[in-house]
């Protein structure tokens, strides 16, 4: 395969079906948004990634030849970028999945992560409320943005108490959506999306962390490899995650975009229609599977689709994973398959994140189909495909 085409936004034209436009389409999100779309309709799909000097474009790779599908260099951070793709493409929806994703990152880059995940929401919203108001747009929410939780399970009731510079930055463009949503009619929304991987899961993320780690120690053990057996070093194991596959995760955020097709919208001509509808009817929607897990148990779950023991000794900063037994004897017993790096450990943390997603499964019809362990199963399954056997 090639490098992929980047398209010139000038040159995609204007055509008579219905166009979606998503950013981060690189990303996880944003390329699984883009799949799920080629499947499930028929529309053209423009594609917004940001040029990198070593691109990096493995989760689109497989759309080079897709005709439905355009590629433009796109910057979230650079307000003529957005102004330029709804003047020319003119989207019928604009699927906002380009962020600073990366909650400890935040503590680093506070300013770029709100302007990314904050500014950037205003400009998208001005550049549509001006341009093309009948776009409906969706920006990327979080359930990080209830942080310092006051209830178990949370649903869209939860007050916003985020505990970092990314939560604050997710909360503050949710009063921006609101805002021009009740201002100006717009069909603008934002989920809460709760923790969602699958294979395609950027790899400084827990979740693709161990499974990554997990399948490098089974290599190295069934074809003993001493060096290879490095333990994954991990920070806090008591946090609580309700993580959900990713692929689920963008099908609802696209029922969250059709409300008018799951729900009996009040859709009144004389009240003035559209605008009527979204000021009046629209909702956010938290969305994720109800079930909570530690980090500790994602690291026992892959371990143990493996078929590798491990056993916990220690505490705090010591405790360690130790090798019990697998697909075989170790010439030394003293392998560690887990320890702890306080590198990892955030300034501040949210312990707890469990969603109540009723209101999603009953007014949107949404059903995820996959589960906890079937989530970790898919992505140890593909980390081990992926494992360097020449080595
Ligand atoms: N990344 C990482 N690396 N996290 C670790 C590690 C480690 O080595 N060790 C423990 N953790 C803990 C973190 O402290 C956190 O409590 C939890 O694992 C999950 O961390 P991440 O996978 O980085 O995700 P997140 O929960 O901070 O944020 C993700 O979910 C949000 C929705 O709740 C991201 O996808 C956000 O963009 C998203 O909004």
């Amino acid at each position: 395969m090639g490098m992929m085409k980047i398209n010139n936004i000038q040159d995609i034209k204007r055509s008579e079906g219905v166009i979606v436009f998503v950013t981060g389409c690189s990303g996880q999100d944003g390329s699984l948004m883009v799949d799920y779309l080629l499947k499930n309709t028929n529309y053209n799909i423009v594609g917004g990634a940001r040029r990198l000097s070593v691109e990096n474009h493995n989760n689109i790779k497989h759309l080079e030849n897709e005709p439905r599908f355009h590629l433009i260099n796109f910057d979230l951070t650079d307000s003529h970028s957005i102004y330029k793709v709804v003047e020319y493409v003119k989207p019928d929806y604009f699927i906002n999945f380009a962020a600073q994703s990366f909650v400890a990152s935040s503590w680093d880059f506070a300013r770029q992560t709100w302007e990314c995940n904050s500014t950037a929401v205003l400009d998208c919203l001005e550049a549509i409320k001006r341009l093309k108001p009948d776009c409906r747009f969706y920006n990327a929410g979080s359930s990080e943005e209830f942080g310092n939780v006051e209830y178990e399970p949370q649903d869209e009731n939860h007050p916003s108490r985020p505990r970092s510079p990314y939560g604050a930055s997710k909360a503050a463009a949710r009063q921006l959506v609101k805002v021009y949503r009740e201002s100006y009619g717009l069909y603008a929304v934002q989920g809460w999306l709760f923790n969602h991987e699958g294979p395609r899961r950027g790899e400084e993320f827990v979740t693709r962390k161990i499974t990554k780690g997990v399948a490098k120690i089974f290599d190295g053990i069934v074809n003993w490899k001493k060096g290879k057996l490095k333990p994954i070093e991990l920070g806090n194991l008591n946090a609580i995650r309700d993580w959900s596959d990713a692929e689920d995760v963008v099908d609802a955020v696209w029922r969250m975009l059709n409300q008018d097709k799951h729900r009996n919208l009040e859709y009144s001509a004389s009240l003035g229609g559209f605008q009527h509808m979204c000021r009046t009817s629209l909702k956010d929607y938290v969305v994720g599977s109800g079930e909570k897990h530690t980090i500790r148990e994602f690291v026992e779950k892959a371990f143990e689709l493996v078929g590798i023991n491990g056993m916990w000794s220690g505490d705090g900063v010591d405790e360690h994973l130790w090798y019990e037994g697998g697909p075989r004897p170790l010439p030394s017993n003293d392998c560690v398959l887990v320890k702890i790096n306080p590198k990892y450990y955030r300034p501040a943390e949210v312990d707890v994140l469990c969603a109540n997603p009723t209101k999603v499964e009953k007014e949107l019809g949404w059903k995820p189909k996959t589960t906890f362990e079937g989530l970790v199963d898919k992505m140890i399954s593909n980390d081990l495909t992926l494992i360097d056997t020449r080595v």
